[in-house]
């Protein structure tokens, strides 16, 4: 059976929106470009990616909702059913998962009483796996609606989703304040963060990511580095090679009665 179409936003919403909308579009040479902003804009009125929401970006994008629904599945970040006001993912890639973010993620299930993406009863939490988000320097690590958490155990873990769930405020180690879901939506869709303090909070990688910025800039002691087999300082290395496997230690460069290429009266 042909599935009916999506209803329209209210009237006062879909006003609102269009005006939004407009706004984003005019930032792109090619209107199409600006679907993955119009997709949080509309996650941000309902709190995830509604029928309604992507036919809204269909129409005003002039493209198929089958090529909008395309995106919307494909990208993890939009949500396709209503979830909490606070989305806690928690890093189980490898470096994460070995540091801790399994046993985070199990901890956390049996503490909510709810599976990969599921949603307390006061829709206050909604749990997920998340994949990488290029914070391994702060291994494991939580994120709240994509502010990171780092350096997390059960127990630190345990305690932020009691307090987002009583309604405490809760800092993130870095980054800006934490909002709600819908809120962060917005922000991700290009319009700006006028919060206090956002801007300036926003900014900036945390320490351990800078290390080796910092060396290279000499602002460290060079660390040691060793070698391999021996333990020894690198440029001690051993001339001979030490099994059949071992690539060559002698290049043409350092033996001329071996050169690489065709010799010179090859060559002639
Ligand atoms: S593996 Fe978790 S942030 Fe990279």
């Amino acid at each position: 059976m042909p599935q009916l179409p999506a209803p329209d936003f209210p009237a006062d919403v879909r006003a609102r929106l269009d005006a939004d909308a407009k706004e984003v579009i005019s930032r792109y040479p090619d209107s199409r470009s600006a679907l993955l902003p119009l997709l949080h804009l509309v996650q941000s009125e309902e709190g995830h990616v509604t029928r309604t929401g992507m036919a809204f970006c269909a129409e005003v994008l002039g493209l198929t909702t089958a090529e909008v629904t395309a995106v919307a599945t494909f990208y993890t970040m939009y949500r396709r059913k209503p979830s909490g006001d606070y989305q806690v993912g928690v890093c189980t890639n490898t470096l994460c998962a070995v540091m801790g973010g399994d046993a985070i993620f199990e901890s956390l299930q049996e503490h909510l009483g709810v599976g990969n993406e599921g949603t307390t009863e006061d829709g206050k939490v909604t749990l997920e796996h998340i994949e990488c988000n290029a914070a391994c320097d702060f291994a494991p690590v939580v994120m709240v609606n994509w502010e990171f958490f780092d350096n997390q155990t059960p127990e630190t873990a345990k305690r932020l989703v009691d307090d987002l769930r009583a309604g405490v405020q809760v800092e993130p180690t870095r980054g800006a304040p934490l909002c709600t879901y819908k809120e962060t939506a917005r922000i991700l869709a290009g319009f700006p963060d006028e919060r206090a303090g956002a801007v300036e909070a926003s900014g900036g990688a945390g320490p351990a990511s800078l290390i080796g910025l910092r060396l290279a800039k000499g602002d460290l002691p060079q660390p040691r580095v060793v070698h391999p087999r021996t333990g020894g300082p690198q440029d001690e290395a051993p001339a001979e090679h030490l099994s059949s496997h071992d690539a060559p230690q002698e290049t043409s460069a350092s033996d001329p009665a071996h050169p690489a290429g065709p010799t010179a009266e090859e060559g002639e």
